[in-house]
Formats: structure tokens, sequence, C-alpha cells
């Protein structure tokens, strides 16, 4: 999507964070802006510091992880703008609990959040992209644990299903002139580990006072990522990363190269893997 004044966004999770540095590089790009979030006192700060600037943003109340308030959301996305050209799909929380700790309130907050509401916003937002015939991009938040189960499984599970949604679905939307990209990001400087702030009633047994977001509370991993969040890469650089990836259509979009190893270790791995199997000596 080469010019993207005018065009017309939707962005979950846009009050905080990733999400906000998104809105807010979109709007500086002249995308009008449908902000979409949980928490209202965030979002309407974040509406009233964007208008300052003339950009042309509105924002929606939705918890994302029920269909019917993506819907509802959607709706009011099409009242005001008319038109959507962009899904950026990146509402997301860190939770859920490791073996041994886990709840099934846990694994539903974290499925609910990180990626059915991945799948309902293509199902309810792609149509829309479709309608003008002008084509569209969706861009949908995993993580690095995505593509590295490095922090707790609910969060990995996830992650690894956002990254297969989004390299299927890019081979799938193309004929139909939809770009998809998922965005990897490692380490940002946002209110990740707070997430427990936006437990949704229905899941409150998911609500934690022993972690913090993804990480127990007390523990080396905690303060490895505790450390690297508060000193992580400015949302609003991603944000900047974003842009430029729905201008070039990238499959991925990687924030830094931090883990770049790791991955390329576990590809080593799986490589391994086929060397195994095509050296084996068949028994007889
Ligand atoms: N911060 C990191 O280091 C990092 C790394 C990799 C991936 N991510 C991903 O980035 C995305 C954004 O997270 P962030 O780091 O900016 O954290 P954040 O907590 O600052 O922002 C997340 C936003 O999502 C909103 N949200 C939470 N539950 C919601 C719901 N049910 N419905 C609607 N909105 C909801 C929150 O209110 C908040 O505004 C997430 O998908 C996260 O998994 C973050």
């Amino acid at each position: 999507m080469k010019d993207l004044a005018g065009k017309v966004a939707f962005v979950t999770g846009a009050a905080s964070g990733i999400g906000l540095g998104i809105a807010t590089a979109l709007a500086q790009a002249g995308v009008k802006v449908m902000m979409c979030d949980i928490e209202q006192d965030a979002l309407d700060k974040a509406l009233a510091d964007l208008k300052q600037t003339n950009a042309d943003v509105e924002g929606v109340i939705a918890d994302v992880s029920l269909k019917e308030a993506l819907q509802a959301a959607a709706d009011k996305t099409m009242d005001r703008f008319g038109r959507v050209d962009i899904l950026v799909n990146n509402a997301g929380v860190g939770g859920g609990g490791s073996y041994g700790e886990w709840t099934d309130a846990g694994w539903s907050w974290t499925i609910g959040v990180n990626l059915m509401s991945v799948v309902w916003g293509v199902e309810i937002f792609g149509p829309l992209m479709e309608a003008h015939g002008e084509g569209g991009q969706i861009v949908s938040t995993a993580s690095i644990a995505g593509l590295l189960p490095v922090t707790q499984p609910p969060y990995n599970v996830t992650k690894a299903g956002v990254v297969a949604l989004s390299e299927g679905l890019r081979a799938e939307l193309a004929p139909r002139g939809i770009g998809v990209s998922v965005l990897c990001p490692g380490f940002i400087r946002t209110r990740i580990l707070e997430s427990n702030r936006n437990v949704p009633e229905r899941f409150a047994g998911a609500r934690d006072t022993t972690r913090e977001g993804a990480v127990p509370r007390e523990s080396e991993f905690a303060d490895m990522a505790r450390q690297a969040i508060e000193h992580g890469i400015d949302p609003l650089y991603v944000g900047e990363l974003v842009r430029e990836g729905i201008e070039g259509d990238w499959p991925y979009i990687f924030t830094d190269n931090t883990f770049e190893p790791a991955i390329m270790e576990r590809f080593a791995n799986i490589k391994a893997g086929f060397d195994r199997i095509r050296d084996r000596t068949p028994r007889h």
C-alpha cells in the first residue's frame, strides 16, 4: 500500500504501548484511525493527545475477546469513516501460567484476547476491505515468542497461532488484494507486564497476583524481562516500522536482531531432525 494518506485503519489495543505507537505513526502519515481498546481512561487520554496534532482519530471501547464486541466496533468504524483499508490486530495480554500453575481461566483469557480476536478481526474486517475493491493490509501482533517459545505456554501457543494464521492467510488473501503481515516484537517499553489490569470479569480466575503479565513475580526470568522491557525499544519506533511494513507489504516485521541467532538455532535443530531421518538406515 503505497499511499497511506486518507486511508482508514482499525487498531486494537490502541490506548497503550505498541498499539498506541502504531496508531500514532499511522495518524502522522495521514491515516484516519479508529482506536479500539478495553481501557476507557487510557483511550480517552490517547485520543486527546493525538487530536492535539489534528489527527483524524476516533475511539471505541471493546473487549476483543468477544466477537460481538468486535463486530459492534467494526460497525462504529463504518459509521464514522465509511470504509476500512488497514486492520491492526494488536491487543494482547501476557499471562496464563506455567506448567503446574496454569488455569483454564488463564488459557481462555490468553487465547481469547491474543488469538481468537485475530481470527474474528480477519473474519469481520476482511470483507469490509474487499468491499471497496482497492484491497488492504492486515497486520497482526504476534511476538518473538511465536517463533521461539521463551515465555509461558499459553502465551507462546497464542503467538505461534498468530504467526501460523498470518503465514497461511498471506497466500490465501493475496489474490483478493489483501496483504498480510505479522509483527514479531522483541522487548518493547510498554505495560505488558501489567496485563492483569485488564482481565475481563468472566476470566477473573486468570488474575494472579503472584505474577506480572506472563512471568512469575519472583523469578530470574521475571527480573530479566522486567529490566529488558523497562529499557526496551520505544513503541513509537515500532509504529514507524509497522507503517513501513504496510507500505512495503512485509511478510514479517521484526523490531531488532536480538533473538535472530536463537531463532536460527531453532531452524538448525529442525533441519537436524530432517537430516536424521534422511540418513537413517532402515532395519530389516
Ligand atoms: N512489550 C513487549 O515487549 C511485547 C513483545 C512481543 C509482543 N508484544 C505484543 O504486543 C501487543 C501489545 O502489547 P503491549 O506490549 O503494547 O502492552 P500494553 O499492555 O502496553 O498494551 C496492550 C493494550 O491492549 C489492551 N487490551 C488488553 N486486553 C484487551 C481486550 N480484551 N480487548 C481490547 N483491548 C485489550 C490494553 O488495554 C492495552 O491498551 C500484544 O499483543 C503483546 O503480546 C509485546
